[in-house]
């Protein structure tokens, strides 16, 4: 979603600026802006791209060291050159992630000024500069004091010609770090925007607000008190978050995928002593063994790899109930926590709003929570109060997918050591060692069938519906690959669990449509066969993937060499992903950003 950047030193803030946006640029957005100032301001925006906002560059303010930028996806009001930020008002120029909640009524109180936007952050640029006019206020203690009459999220950045040497961020439920360079400050809401200049970063908490001049930070509560704020390393690296040859992200990230594995697998799994070891977790034994609910609490794909975990931790952990709850569906519901719970949350980014809430939520009832997430140092990781960093790397396409394959094994993982604790059997957990030690293996080798794969969406690149059908482990598979397609290629995609179909979505099925059915060997293959089956009946084109050697009667099968027995789920997972990405491609769309989508979700 929307994105910041800020720059406050030696350096050309706009060339700063504009580098940084387009790190931000896989996030998602419709419009953009950047305002510098030294002796002068300029303010430059743009409905578009980045690129649309580099037209407008002019020499003449190409030696202003301090600057903010953003990138927006539209919340209050249309994509825009109007209602893009920075916003100005008066003395101030502000950018803004998230939404104020209370700006009707604050937008009221401000009658004395003329709003030229339809955003909630115009009024908040307002409300600063209505404060900032009184006699020996700064621009910290006019933020301050306005941020304490805002309700709801915001990160925000914000600069004014009357002090040209700083910038002031502050933050409440949406990520704002600021980077410590050498003689310079940097601000951003995604390290991604950062580490081109540096790898030591703040990351301010909710509440916090920081002024940044070159070299210098100083945080602080909105009671105006100093905080101590440690620097911490940004644990990523500008290759991680370059294409590195490939056409896209889309496809990196999911060729990456057995080496992601290995790092997500890497001194937790120890084959040689059968050892499972997750230091995280901050739980001890008796505490593993004495839970008995789990809610798994998650968005999007993320939620589905929740779902497929839980089908194993259920056969393992026999004594324990889970809970798969969406997010912005649990946030709403009155819903009783049973004794001996924990929750656990399930995020790339680590910021989705809704999975936030709930965590809050859970929280608030004395529950303990653990989080599965892969962006270091994001918020969710740092409030739970225990987890697995799923260390996947930058995951920069919109469309997730490496995430996935480690959120499954991460939970997993966590499933497994409650199920030792509770004294399983170790036969059972040394089967699942030996196939996670398998895994990548099996990854790669199905990986390097991309051609193959890409003949195959050929056959199915012009259809406009699809449904993606599977059983058991592979219904979550389906769920996923469905997602999968429809936000890449923009083809109406159902998921369903295949034992579904003739409760409603067989009434569907003719020559617009192709099926995808998902067909394990080892589990309920008879059962799937006879869905397949009942569609090839009704003329249904259907698109089997499978890790069986038995005869497939469908038009077309996609047979992948297995020896798992547990973990098949994630090899033809990545099939799928493949084949979403090549249908995208062949459709020409935008499969790194598709259209109205935002790579991290932070508002409801
Ligand atoms: O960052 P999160 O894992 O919390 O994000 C959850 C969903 O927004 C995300 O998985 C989304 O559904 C992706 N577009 C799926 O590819």
């Amino acid at each position: 979603m929307c994105g910041i950047v800020g720059y406050v030193g030696p350096k050309k803030a706009q060339e700063v600026l504009l580098e940084g946006l387009k790190r931000l640029e896989y996030r998602g957005y419709d419009s953009a802006g950047i305002v510098t100032v030294s002796s002068g301001i300029t303010q430059l925006r743009a409905k578009g791209k980045v690129a649309e906002l580099e037209q407008k560059i002019t020499d003449d303010n190409t030696n202003d060291g301090v600057g903010i930028g953003h990138t927006r996806w539209a919340t209050h009001g249309e994509p825009s050159e109007r209602n893009a930020h920075p916003h100005h008002v008066g003395d101030v120029y502000l950018v803004h992630n998230g939404i104020i909640e209370n700006y009707k009524e604050l937008k009221q109180q401000l009658a004395e000024y003329e709003f030229v936007s339809d955003t909630d952050t115009e009024v908040l640029a307002a409300l600063i500069d209505s404060l900032y006019k009184r006699e020996d206020v700064k621009l910290e203690n006019a933020v301050t004091q306005a941020l304490k009459l805002v309700e709801g999220t915001y990160g925000i950045a914000a600069l004014s010609p009357k002090e040209p040497h700083k910038v002031v961020v502050a933050r409440k439920g949406s990520p704002l770090i600021v980077g410590v360079g050498d003689g310079e400050t940097l601000v951003a809401s995604d390290a991604a925007a950062l580490i081109a200049h540096t790898d030591n970063a703040i990351y301010l908490k909710d509440g916090e607000l920081a002024v940044c001049t070159a070299g210098n930070v100083e945080v602080m509560n909105l009671d105006e008190q100093p905080v101590s704020a440690i620097v911490e390393k940004i644990e990523t690296n500008l290759e991680a978050i370059e294409k590195q040859g490939y056409d896209h992200f889309l496809i990196k990230e999911i060729m990456e995928q057995p080496d992601t594995l290995r790092s997500t697998l890497s001194g937790r799994v120890v084959k040689e002593q059968g050892l499972l070891r997750l230091g995280g977790l901050n739980m001890n034994e008796e505490e593993l063994r004495a839970v008995k609910n789990i809610f798994i609490v998650a968005c999007g794909t993320a939620s589905y790899a929740g779902q497929l975990a839980s089908y194993y931790i259920e056969q393992f952990c026999d004594d324990v109930t889970i809970r798969n709850e969406v997010a912005s569906e649990l946030r709403y519901r009155s819903f009783n926590v049973p004794e001996n719970s924990i929750a656990i949350f399930v995020s790339q980014s680590g910021e989705t709003a809704d999975t936030r809430a709930c965590l809050q939520e859970m929280k608030s009832r004395g529950v303990r929570c653990l989080g599965i997430v892969n962006a270091v140092g994001s918020t969710i990781a740092r409030e739970v109060d225990g987890g697995v960093y799923v260390h996947a790397g930058p995951e920069i396409s919109v469309a997730s997918t490496k995430a996935f394959t480690s959120q499954v094994s991460a939970l997993v993982l966590v499933g497994l050591v409650m199920a030792q604790a509770k004294g399983v059997d170790q036969e059972l957990v040394n089967q699942y060692i030996d196939e996670f030690d398998a895994l990548p293996d099996e990854l790669e080798k199905t990986l390097a069938r991309h051609e193959e794969f890409q003949a195959i969406a050929k056959k199915y690149e012009r259809y406009d519906n699809a449904i993606y059908m599977g059983r058991d482990t592979m219904f979550p598979v389906a769920l996923e690959g469905a997602l999968k397609l429809k936000e890449t290629s923009y083809i109406h995609t159902e998921g369903q669990a295949a034992g579904e179909l003739k409760h409603g979505s067989i009434a569907l099925v003719d020559d617009r449509f192709f099926e995808v059915a998902f067909i394990d060997e080892h589990r309920l293959f008879e059962k799937t066969m006879s869905n397949v089956i009942e569609v090839n009946a009704r003329g249904g084109h259907v698109l089997a993937i499978t890790n069986s050697p038995r005869d497939i009667d469908a038009e077309t099968v996609v047979r992948v060499e297995s020896q798992l027995q547990l973990l098949t789920p994630l090899v033809l997972n990545v099939v799928s992903q493949l084949f979403a990405y090549y249908i995208a491609v062949a459709r020409g769309n935008d499969v790194d950003q598709p259209r109205n989508l935002a790579k991290s979700v932070t508002v409801e």
